[in-house]
């Protein structure tokens, strides 16, 4: 007994020596000279926040001496890769600092080979030694033991980037010593070597950044305008990102973030695949969620309307020539091969009766062919550029303040894009008489309306011109094979459907939308399916249509609800879904008894949900996508209830003539609309975050923002949650069946967040981005403004308080 109470204490005790000796070791955040850190060891800022230690990447069996988050990002999140391109085969390796100030990773093998070592040109002589040290910013330094001083340290992490760029961590180059800091991407998730993608400023002509893939510019975000790279509208300075541009000719150009009072853990990256994007650690979800991307749309393609053209993210075509110029060839541009772009129509005269056409809201052109003037103004700017005959353009400097200084091009202009938020002024330089010959005088802008005017014309006349060429193609291609082109598109045979869905059966009938009926159906196979029988009378054209399958059925995200194919036959078109079995949101929170079954943690994770499905169509996917349509029958639950965006792309593709910002025919259910949508038919991504907080609202208060009845007032549901919130009343508004479940400071800040998304003018709204930080983090919030649309559009009658039928689509002008 004795013994082995003995032993047993022993052994107690030497455990706790052990991890208490293990602890304090780990918990060191320097290495002396002579002190080596071994595999297992690893160094901890002071503060926690990262670490510096081997890891080895998932799926490979090479180790790697890098730096990741500390306690604050549970999953392992490398940021920094010391031997990239020189792995070490086995958990031998160790790093030394040497007497002269250099770290020394070494393989551990016999030869102890130096794997890695940092690469110190300076030759200091310390006043009391050199020691390394990990610093709470997750920068590793090596530096004088008695100097703290950064801008004495002898070598940091900071000035070699791997994929990532963390908060204080400059992008740029150091134009005295020719310092490069860079970005580039892992090669693949399990190796860290260098692959093709890298991000910098280059700095010929006016600095800006690019994402280049090799040699070859792949994205370019851009010339820096004061606020933000031109090309990156997303990019704005907020209570938690604060963002700097420094350009000292001669000296330095960076770029930097910063996350002032550290409210969320942040970084850009770059990725394997060439997508640099803005990421957020979300305790909420345990992942990284990707707040920002400029690399939207297929207008991020470097150069893809070729000279003298401008992108357009979400029309069709993409590519238009600039007023006043054609393209260079016509047939190759009207194929979309665009990439040689268009060439002016009438010659520059090379004096003063040259002029310039306004183009607004853009992104700048390349400036790798500009010069620039700092200290002189817009007007200045137009007659040096006029003077020169080799000025193809100018622009404001800097847009701050009504614009200063003068940018000015040298060659051909391109990558041009519209924007339809935040672009810039752009004045193109063009003939006198190409001025007069669309307008008296030089007034940019109305030369534009008008010529707005006239392409939609010439568009709609050739949109019809290929619609009876696809009509008479049809006729003649009858019954000729399917060929290649077409084999990507998933197609159902029309009897497959027939007979998986009985027939059209009334009893496989699951409801009808606003596009047509959805029928249930099962495919011989087993697998269930939703088929969506598109009304004949949504006059979109054949190719127009399968264009639009291929690209969304290749659109995948947990939380959308997956388009497996369709089926056309004749004049029919039908679309082939997944089947959800759980019905939609809207059959649970708005009935008595279904929504007992969603407490508030179940609806929570549904909110999360769907804005991940949201984000990824706003900012992950390849293009930008609007839904237009978010509305709780919208919103299907799968199994375990969790939700899953549905009827994605009908609103804005399928549902007929839009142009970039403004449609003629307004899609939407009514309650859910932006009043921009819904008045002046403009739309954007922040109509969508409006319809989702109108959504939010439906959830945490289970009742309908349409049929919403009180007896007081005449205010809808987001009327009403205005007035609680202005009482200090707010949580009255919360689902009673939630009373039990809730957590209430989760709840009021999902109504707070929704009446911030809601406000009147859009640009008062956060953009989804901005609502997920809100959402996730516990930042102060700024008070509401007055709502849009709070007031119901009919006076109360008798009693509309229940499930009126959400009559969808308000057709403003019948086709
Ligand atoms: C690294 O330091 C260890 C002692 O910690 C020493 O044995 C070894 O020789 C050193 N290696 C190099 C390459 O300096
Ligand atoms: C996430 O949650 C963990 C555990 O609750 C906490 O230690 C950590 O600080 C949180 N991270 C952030 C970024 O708030
Ligand atoms: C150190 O830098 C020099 C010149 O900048 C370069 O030639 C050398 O390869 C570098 N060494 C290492 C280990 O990176
Ligand atoms: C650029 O590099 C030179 C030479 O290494 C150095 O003296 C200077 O301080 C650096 N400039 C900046 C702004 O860091
Ligand atoms: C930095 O980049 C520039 C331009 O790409 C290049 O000319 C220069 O050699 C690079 N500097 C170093 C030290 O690699
Ligand atoms: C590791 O391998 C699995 C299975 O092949 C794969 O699904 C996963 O994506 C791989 N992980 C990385 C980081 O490549
Ligand atoms: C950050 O902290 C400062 C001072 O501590 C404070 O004035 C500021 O409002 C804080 N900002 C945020 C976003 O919390
Ligand atoms: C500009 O040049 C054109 C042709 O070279 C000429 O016809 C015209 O008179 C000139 N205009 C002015 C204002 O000098
Ligand atoms: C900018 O313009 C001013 C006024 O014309 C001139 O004095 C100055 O030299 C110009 N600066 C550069 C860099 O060209
Ligand atoms: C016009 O600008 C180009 C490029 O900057 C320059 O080479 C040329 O000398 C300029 N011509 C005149 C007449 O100033």
């Amino acid at each position: 007994m004795t013994t082995r109470f003995g032993l047993h204490s022993f052994l107690s005790l030497l455990c706790f020596i052990l991890l208490t000796f293990s602890s304090s070791a780990q918990q060191q955040d320097t290495l002396t000279i002579g002190q080596s850190l071994t595999d297992g060891q690893s160094l901890v800022s002071s503060g926690g926040s990262f670490r510096l230690g081997y890891f080895r990447p998932e799926n490979s069996s090479s180790r790697y001496l890098g730096i990741w988050y500390g306690a604050r990002v549970p999953t392992q999140t490398v940021v920094w890769v010391a031997n990239r391109g020189a792995p070490i085969s086995d958990t031998g390796g160790f790093l030394n600092l040497t007497r002269e100030g250099i770290l020394v990773l070494s393989d551990g093998d016999r030869n102890n080979l130096a794997v890695w070592s940092s690469n110190v040109t300076r030759r200091v002589s310390p006043t009391s030694g050199f020691v390394a040290q990990l610093l709470e910013s997750g920068n590793l330094v090596v530096r004088d033991a008695a100097d703290e001083n950064p801008d004495n340290f002898l070598w940091q992490s900071f000035d070699y980037l791997t994929n990532s760029l963390l908060p204080g961590m400059k992008i740029g180059r150091n134009l005295t010593s020719g310092l490069n800091r860079t970005m580039r991407s892992w090669r693949s998730g399990e190796d860290p070597a260098e692959g093709d993608f890298s991000v910098l400023i280059e700095t010929e002509g006016y600095p800006q950044l690019l994402v280049r893939r090799g040699t070859a510019i792949q994205f370019r975000a851009g010339s820096w305008n004061g606020l933000r790279f031109t090309g990156v509208p997303s990019l704005n300075p907020s209570p938690t990102f604060s963002f700097e541009y420094q350009y000292d000719e001669g000296e330095e150009v960076y770029f930097r973030f910063a996350v002032p009072n550290n409210t969320v853990v942040s970084r850009y990256a770059i990725s394997t695949s060439g997508l640099l994007q803005h990421l957020t650690w979300s305790n909420r979800t345990g992942e990284w969620i990707v707040i920002g991307t400029a690399q939207g749309d297929r207008c991020q393609n470097y150069g893809l309307c070729g000279t003298y053209a401008s992108c357009y993210g979400s029309r069709a075509p993409a590519c238009e020539c600039l007023t006043s110029f054609s393209p260079r060839n016509p047939s190759d541009f009207s194929r979309s091969a665009w990439e040689e772009g268009c060439v002016r129509r009438t010659a520059l005269a090379c004096n003063s009766s040259d002029g310039f056409i306004l183009h607004s809201s853009v992104k700048l052109p390349d400036t790798a062919v500009a010069r620039w003037n700092r200290t002189i103004g817009l007007a200045e700017c137009r007659r040096l550029c006029l003077g020169n005959c080799s000025c193809t353009g100018y622009s404001s400097l800097d847009i701050r303040n009504g614009g200063s200084g003068c940018l000015m091009w040298f060659d051909d202009l391109i990558d041009i894009r519209e924007l339809a938020d935040r672009g810039q002024d752009l004045y193109v330089r063009v003939a006198g008489s190409e001025i007069r010959a669309a307008i008296q005088g030089n007034q940019g802008r109305t030369v534009i309306m008008i010529a707005s005017v006239v392409s939609s014309l010439v568009a709609l006349l050739v949109i019809l011109g290929i619609l009876l060429y696809a009509r008479k193609r049809k006729l003649e291609q009858k019954e000729t094979p399917k060929t290649n082109e077409e084999m990507d598109l998933p197609t159902f045979d029309l009897s497959t459907i027939v007979d998986a869905t009985n027939d059209f059966a009334i009893g496989n009938k699951l409801g009808e939308g606003g596009f047509g009926p959805v029928y249930m159906g099962k495919l011989p196979e087993g697998q269930e399916i939703a088929v969506k029988r598109l009304s004949t009378s949504s006059g979109q054209g054949m190719s127009e249509f399968k264009n639009e399958v291929i690209l969304f059925a290749k659109l995948q995200h947990r939380n959308l609800v997956r388009l497996l194919g369709c089926c056309i036959h004749e004049d029919e078109k039908m679309l082939i879904y997944e089947y959800m079995p759980n019905k939609s949101l809207d059959f649970f929170i708005f009935d008595e008894t279904q929504r007992k079954l969603l407490n508030w943690q179940r609806r929570s994770i549904i909110i999360d949900g769907i804005v991940r499905g949201l984000l990824y169509f706003h900012q992950n996917s390849r293009l930008r996508i609007i839904h237009r349509d978010l509305k709780a029958s919208n919103i299907l639950l799968d199994k375990e209830l969790r939700p899953k965006i549905s009827d994605f792309g009908l609103a804005s593709t399928f549902g007929g003539d839009q142009t970039e910002g403004e449609t003629k025919k307004v899609v939407g259910t009514f309650v859910y609309m932006s009043p921009e949508y819904a008045v002046d038919g403009l739309f954007s991504v922040k109509s969508d975050v409006f319809s989702f907080e109108v959504l939010v609202l439906e959830i945490v208060s289970g009742r309908r923002n349409r049929g919403f009845y009180h007896t007081d007032h005449d205010l809808n549901l987001v009327g009403h949650a205005w007035t609680l919130w202005n009482e200090g009343a707010a949580l009255g508004l919360i689902d009673d069946s939630l009373k039990e479940s809730c957590n209430e400071s989760e709840a009021l800040r999902c109504i707070h967040v929704a009446l911030l998304c809601v406000q009147q003018r859009p640009e008062d709204r956060p953009n989804m981005s901005a609502a997920v930080l809100m959402l996730g983090s516990e930042n102060p919030l700024p008070e509401p403004k007055l709502p849009g649309f709070y007031l119901r559009r009919n006076p109360p009658e008798a009693d509309t308080s229940c499930s009126a039928n959400q009559v969808s689509i308000t057709v403003m002008e019948p086709r």
